[in-house]
């Protein structure tokens, strides 16, 4: 069974919002409907967030597992009180300094919020987007917005409204089109029910924001696992096998020359061995690589604000090039270094050949 619908997109304006289109679009969300819509982080597939029914057809549409809890977002600092109880100041402070932005709460959750938001556990996770056009469709609808990336399940999560089109036509009511998002990766998901403070995933807000505000927060290293284990059942989606492309993903880790002249040799094998290979790296790297291989740069070595912003988009792009291996270089572990590793080594499902 899936969610079957016509699909409309709406193109709008992010300086200049349409009122009417708002209002279509969050109708939709009252009557039960989806709606994806784009964040500063990632395209959004957005629910009544007090609507099991509503949730239930998220599930359906990403063709999600039920195990994995979905964001509700939310408009004002007021409202993390509609959905959550026994909130610690420590989630004040940090909603004072960073939000809105791409940052999520796990907190303690309320009874009425229905149970499947969050596949039974006792909390909830919650988010304050910082895009107009998110905003005001929240503020439009009159409720919390459930809403997971808006990708099919397993797929890189979507920044622009066609990679919300490619994996959920005929999934999604409607489709609000304003853009690639900004910052091309999902927000940062810290769980403030723990003591100290936990992240759960890594994304925009960096893990060095968020020790200015609490020195202590601990990195979970769950996603470092390539094997089940406990901390995954505390966010469930946080299985390795994560935004993977079609193409068979390697990544390379180490000194940076040592790195490009091992991703040249095995692109290079590849090729004997008759496979189509795409190569993922730095604008500066862009001369080493030969016409054999499909290259996709993500941006400057030390910009990782562009890396980020591309990254999915040209995973996508190499998976429209029918390539049957990416090879992809490690941008570091510090900053924004830290989600991108992260996304890149669930792409790659945890294989990572390190060099030198
Ligand atoms: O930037 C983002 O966070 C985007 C935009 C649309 O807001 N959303 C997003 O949602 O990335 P999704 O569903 O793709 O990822 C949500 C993550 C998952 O890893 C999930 O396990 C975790 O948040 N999560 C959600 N609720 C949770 C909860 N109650 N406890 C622990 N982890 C939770
Ligand atoms: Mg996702």
């Amino acid at each position: 069974m899936t969610y079957s619908v016509n699909t409309r997109i709406l193109q709008l304006d992010s300086q200049q919002l349409d009122a009417q289109l708002i209002a279509i679009a969050s109708d939709v969300i009252r009557q039960g409907g989806l709606v994806a819509f784009p964040t500063e982080t990632v395209y959004g597939l957005g629910a009544n967030a007090l609507d099991s029914e509503a949730i239930k057809r998220i599930y359906l549409a990403k063709d999600r597992p039920t195990s994995d809890p979905i964001i509700a977002h939310i408009m004002t600092i007021e409202q993390l009180e509609q959905l959550a109880v026994n909130i610690p100041d420590v989630a004040y402070q940090l909603a004072h300094t960073l939000m809105p932005g791409a940052l999520t709460f796990v907190l303690k959750r309320a009874s009425h919020i229905p149970d499947n938001i969050a596949t039974g556990l006792d909390t909830v996770a919650v988010r304050m987007p910082n895009h107009p056009i998110a905003q005001a469709l929240i503020r439009a609808s009159g409720v919390p917005i459930a809403a997971p990336s808006a990708n099919t399940f397993t797929r890189p999560s979507a920044t622009t409204a066609s990679h919300v089109l490619e994996d959920l036509n005929g999934r999604v009511d409607i489709i609000l089109d304003g853009g690639a998002t900004s910052i091309g990766l999902e927000s940062t998901v810290v769980d403030l029910t723990q003591e100290p403070p936990v992240i759960l995933r890594p994304g925009g807000i960096t893990v060095e924001q968020l020790r200015e505000i609490i020195p202590n927060v601990k990195m979970s290293p769950h996603y470092i696992s390539t094997e089940a284990n406990e901390a995954v059942s505390a966010s469930p989606g946080q299985m390795i096998k994560h935004y993977s492309p079609n193409a068979e993903v390697l990544l390379f880790s180490g000194e940076l020359d040592a790195v490009i002249g091992e991703m040249q040799q095995c692109a290079s094998e590849f090729i004997a061995q008759g496979k189509r290979v795409g190569v993922l790296i730095a604008d500066e790297d862009f001369p080493l690589f030969d016409k054999h291989v499909e290259v996709k740069t993500l941006g400057a070595r030390d910009d990782l604000e562009t890396i980020s912003h591309n990254l999915f988009a040209s995973l996508r792009i190499l998976d429209g090039l029918n390539v049957d291996m990416i090879l992809v270089r490690d941008f570091g572990r510090s900053g924004l270094g830290t989600a991108v590793w992260d996304r890149l080594l669930r792409a790659a499902e945890g294989k990572v050949i390190t060099v030198g």
